[in-house]
């Protein structure tokens, strides 16, 4: 599921606007102030429990203590799946037949997150151009959720998925639907992005779409790491996710690290050059994401 909206409703608005000011030092990783926010935000409203649990939080940051993950993986893959298969019931045919019609016509379609608000936009251009230089490449995916971005691009020679739950969702399409977004020429791993893949190592010359994933995972860096072996010199990298929600994370999303900069860091150690990143939540202060178009050195 995409960015879920934050319970910030029953928060009164001094108290929020302190922790709005905390997320703001927090991004400057000014730990002690933001606690000192929080807490005064949590004099106004001492009972608020999404707020108690961010003082935790910040209190662990402070100590710099890792936070110990209370995310159950299995459970948020059986939330994902619920959530994909009613949107699967309603939007599959009308997404996949406007699909097979703009093939059959040849145009080569960017998709989700790429052309539609996302990484592309307004740059039909440079989208066409990038279209046709991955004529002869090998794309991977990971975490295509029922449909994905890959699925799309028709012309790359070789298309690759990791999604755990690939195997469920082709499934239900094709008992449902007759029609798969998953065709047969594209290789599905229905595996999590944390285990390697030693066949795919240095074997992704195109790009690499992660969008929407790592805060689902159990181990986002492990994944990364991951990411970073498969892909060879030249390979784009597009990267889209939340790292950090103030408020309470739901069961099938977890917290990455409020520190945008040091996950960069992270990406660029990993070998990449980053081309551009942004943060899709500069509207929502409740949230921090990271978002970028990088490429393997
Ligand atoms: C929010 S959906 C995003 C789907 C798609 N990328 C999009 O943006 O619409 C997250 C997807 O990540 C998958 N996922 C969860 N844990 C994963 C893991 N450890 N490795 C790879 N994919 C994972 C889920 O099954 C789900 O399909």
């Amino acid at each position: 599921m995409g960015n879920v909206p934050q319970k910030s409703a029953n928060i009164e608005s001094d108290s929020l606007a302190c922790v709005r000011t905390a997320n703001a030092l927090l991004k400057e990783n000014r730990v002690g102030e933001a606690k000192r926010q929080v807490e005064q935000a949590l004099e106004l409203t001492p009972n608020n429990t999404a707020i108690r649990r961010l003082h935790k939080q910040i209190t662990l940051l402070e100590k710099n203590e890792p936070r110990r993950s209370a995310f159950e993986h299995t459970e948020a893959q059986q939330y994902e799946f619920d959530f994909w298969e009613s949107w699967m019931k309603k939007d599959f045919l009308s997404g996949y037949n406007y699909f097979e019609k703009t093939r059959a016509e040849g145009k080569k379609l960017a998709g989700w997150c790429m052309n539609d608000g996302g990484f592309f936009v307004k740059e039909k251009d440079n989208w066409e151009r990038f279209a046709e230089y991955l004529n002869d490449k090998v794309c991977l995916e990971i975490g295509s959720g029922p449909e994905g971005a890959l699925s799309r691009w028709w012309w790359v020679k070789k298309r690759i998925i990791i999604e755990p739950l690939v195997e469920r969702f082709k499934n239900f399409q094709l008992e449902n639907c007759n029609k798969t977004w998953f065709a047969d020429d594209i290789k599905l791993y229905a595996r999590c992005a944390e285990e390697f893949i030693p066949e795919l190592s240095n074997a992704i010359d195109g790009a690499i779409l992660c969008i929407n994933v790592l805060d689902h995972c159990v181990e986002p860096m492990l994944a990364l790491q991951n990411i970073a072996k498969y892909a060879r010199p030249g390979c784009h990298l597009f990267l889209w996710t939340t790292l950090w929600r103030s408020f309470e994370c739901d069961e099938g999303h977890r917290n990455i690290t409020i520190n945008r900069t040091a996950f960069e860091r992270n990406i660029i150690d990993l070998g990449f050059d980053v081309l551009s990143s942004f943060d899709k939540h500069h509207d929502t202060p409740e949230m921090i994401g990271y978002g970028c178009r990088a490429i393997k050195k």
